[in-house]
């Protein structure tokens, strides 16, 4: 069976490597996958927003099977084109993936089926936003509607800092379409949640929860990243939480995509905050989370690809999703400068001896082979090191040893990941 997973980050090498675990042996192809992914797949250079050669390729070279991971391709809708072909694909329609493209519609699809999430007004007029933001409670949140390579998203603590932020957005387009419709949000507070869950649009099977550490620097200190660490199952989410979160957030998204016209079939990633008054949505995503998927992947004890062909063919209900009851816990290590700018091209030790290590895997996120054939950096997130254990603390101190292997000019990690979620005894 040949299975094409489209994207070249850690999530996607992630995802390849559980992949390669499947009893069925598929062959692995990745477009553009990276110098990690080389080992087990045949990489094909062709990026992944490119959605109408990414579905011609897919024709031509028979692939019988196409994972879409990233967040562009699916709001570009590449899973219909792909079908419309007679590919089985995994991942939502464009329609469905709206969930993310266009944090408009899913408030408005929150406000009208009754799914807790923070109180919020939307805007296309720049000075009805700024006239809202000069009386609203501070600090504020300000969103680009449209997808902004996870910046899109801005906590201000002072009206001006606010205006600044509309301002951006609505007049000089840092953000292009994306930033033209604008909604402001109330800041909602406490710990944050990360849901990733298989769903074929009937039955829906959450995997471990996680907690991100999305901004660069300990403490929660810097700018905000794409994540530089996360640990699962999250203590701050016990079962008994989980039960109700099925039932007050989780079907009813369901039902209400279903409702809409667009039901959502894939990866339903549910970012919620544990706020005072409950749990609430801040934020969803149409795909795996990228670090999430390189922690919640690895305790998969079943076969990953059964499950997404399942989750394709709407039989869900039949597929064995099991995880193992340990913990998890991914360190991001990251060029210097990242979020900001970075340099590209150091070589990189050490990956092997991490990766030798029992429960360890290392996952290629910004990485590239040089004309040697030589392992070098070429983005912000370099790897994941991500170790599996019977506990939290174990899983933590195993992927810091692990991680302590690996070097490269200007490498940059946290040194916090998990800290906090250790140290909660209750959320
Ligand atoms: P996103 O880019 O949608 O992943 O959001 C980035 C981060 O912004 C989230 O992980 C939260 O930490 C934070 N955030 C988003 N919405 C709110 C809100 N209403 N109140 C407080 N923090 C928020
Ligand atoms: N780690 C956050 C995301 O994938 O959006």
């Amino acid at each position: 069976m040949k299975v094409l997973v489209v994207g070249g980050g850690g999530r996607e090498h992630a995802i390849l490597t559980a992949l390669a675990r499947s009893p069925r042996k598929p062959e692995l192809y990745c477009a553009p996958g990276n110098g990690g992914i080389a080992a087990l797949a045949t990489c094909v250079p062709i990026a992944a927003e490119d959605v109408q050669a990414i579905a011609d390729y897919a024709a031509t070279a028979g692939m019988d099977f196409v994972v879409v991971a990233p967040d562009m391709p699916l709001c570009l809708g590449l899973c219909d084109l792909l079908r419309a072909r007679g590919i089985p694909a995994f991942g939502p329609s464009g329609a469905a993936a709206r969930i993310e493209g266009s944090k408009v519609f899913a408030k408005e699809l929150m406000l009208r089926y009754g799914i807790p999430t923070g109180a919020s007004a939307v805007f296309t007029d720049m000075a009805q936003a700024l006239a809202y933001v000069r009386t609203a409670p501070m600090p504020t949140v300000v969103k680009a509607d449209g997808l902004a390579y996870g910046k899109g998203v801005v906590i201000c603590q002072t009206r001006e800092a606010a205006e600044a932020a509309v301002r951006e957005m609505m007049e000089q387009g840092v953000f292009g379409e994306s930033g033209r419709r604008i909604l402001i949000e109330e800041f909602l507070t406490g710990p944050e949640v990360s849901v990733l869950a298989f769903t074929d649009g009937q039955t829906l099977a959450p995997m471990p929860s996680g907690m991100d550490h999305k901004r660069a620097l300990d403490g929660d200190h810097g700018l905000n990243t794409g994540g530089m660490g996360v640990i699962a199952p999250n203590p701050c989410y016990p079962p008994e939480l989980a039960a109700q979160c099925m039932e007050s957030i989780f079907l009813p998204t369901l039902y209400a995509m279903a409702a809409e016209g667009c039901p959502f079939a894939g990866c339903l990633y549910v970012g919620l905050m544990l706020t005072p008054s409950g749990p609430k949505v801040i934020e969803y995503n149409c795909r795996f989370g990228d670090p999430e998927a390189q922690a919640v992947l690895p305790l998969l004890e079943s076969d990953l690809l059964s499950i997404l062909l399942h989750v394709s063919q709407g039989t869900l209900h039949q597929a064995d999703v099991r995880f193992s009851g340990g913990a998890s816990c991914c360190v991001v290590l990251a060029s210097g400068g990242y979020p900001g700018a970075f340099a590209k091209g150091m070589p990189i030790q050490g990956t092997a001896d991490a990766a030798a290590m029992d429960g360890v895997q290392v996952f290629h996120a910004g990485t590239a082979l040089d004309a040697s054939g030589a392992l070098v950096t070429s983005g912000g997130r370099v790897l994941g090191v991500t170790a599996v254990r019977g506990t939290l603390q174990a899983a933590v101190d195993a992927a810091y040893a692990a991680a302590d292997h690996i070097s490269f000019a200007g490498m940059h990690l946290r040194r916090d990941i998990g800290a906090r979620a250790l140290a909660a005894q209750s959320c």
